[in-house]
């Protein structure tokens, strides 16, 4: 190592240049960032990578619809994705084998079943773009009919850019909650939005920076069973994962 550049100096830079990159320790600090001006002080959270955390994007190498193993599911319950194109030890083209598939395309609205239900630790990452003129994206993570949380940035309520958060329950929406701290999304842009389930609430990062946590007001995870993306964004991945 003598290229004058070591893995300290990587860590202290400090002021991210480009807060779209992962990262060095490959993990959003969910709150160790220090607090924006007048914000909430941050969360307090552990120090480093989440045990178990192995890269830039905990549990794969790369976006992949379904998980980060090809054809395996990424957790019990998952859908397994599409496998690897061209299949291990095959020739890349040839008899019964056409030429490498790129992934399908994830149309919006999506809806990614989660079989087992949620369980504190499990980390959904959500890859893609806001759309030109958005007026609103969301997400559903849902029991039934019922919304166990709703994150929904509006971009354009009153002339107002807003992230609501709440729950549905009988068909009724619950008080709203209006807090974060700032608006992280733009219109064009690209963006990656993680949702971590804990004991008792959900945290949300978005381009690896925390932004908020919800408290559950449905604490049966395990009927928590569908996470449905709506609105103005177009999405490049969806990977549910455990850390
Ligand atoms: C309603 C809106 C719903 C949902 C809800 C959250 O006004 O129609 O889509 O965002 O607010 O409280």
């Amino acid at each position: 190592m003598s290229d004058g550049f070591s893995l300290a100096d990587a860590l202290s830079a400090g002021n991210n240049p480009n807060p779209s990159a992962p990262p060095p320790q490959g993990w959003p600090s969910w709150g160790s960032h220090p607090p924006p001006p007048g914000g909430v002080p941050a969360y307090p959270g552990p120090p480093g990578p989440y045990p178990g955390a192995p890269g830039p994007y905990p549990g794969g190498p790369g976006p992949y619809p379904g998980g980060p193993h090809p054809g395996a599911p990424a957790f019990p319950g998952a859908p397994a994705g599409p496998g690897p194109y061209p299949a291990p030890g095959h020739p890349p083209s040839g008899p019964g084998f056409g030429p490498p598939h790129p992934p399908p395309p994830m149309t919006v609205p999506f809806e990614l079943p989660l079989q087992a239900g949620l369980t504190p630790r499990m980390l959904i990452t959500i890859t893609g773009s806001i759309n030109p003129n958005p007026t609103r994206f969301s997400l559903d993570f849902k029991k039934g009919n019922d919304i166990a949380f709703h994150f929904n940035p509006r971009f354009n309520e009153d002339n107002r850019k807003v992230i609501v958060c709440n729950s549905m329950f009988h068909n009724h929406w619950g008080k709203e909650e209006r807090a974060a701290p700032r608006f992280p999304f733009e219109a064009g842009k690209p963006f990656k939005l993680q949702i971590l389930c804990e004991a008792d609430h959900f945290k949300v990062a978005v381009n690896d920076a925390h932004l908020l946590q919800y408290s559950f007001r449905e604490k049966r995870l395990n009927e928590i069973t569908k996470l449905c993306i709506a609105g103005d964004i177009t999405l490049t991945s969806v990977m549910p994962t455990m850390i």
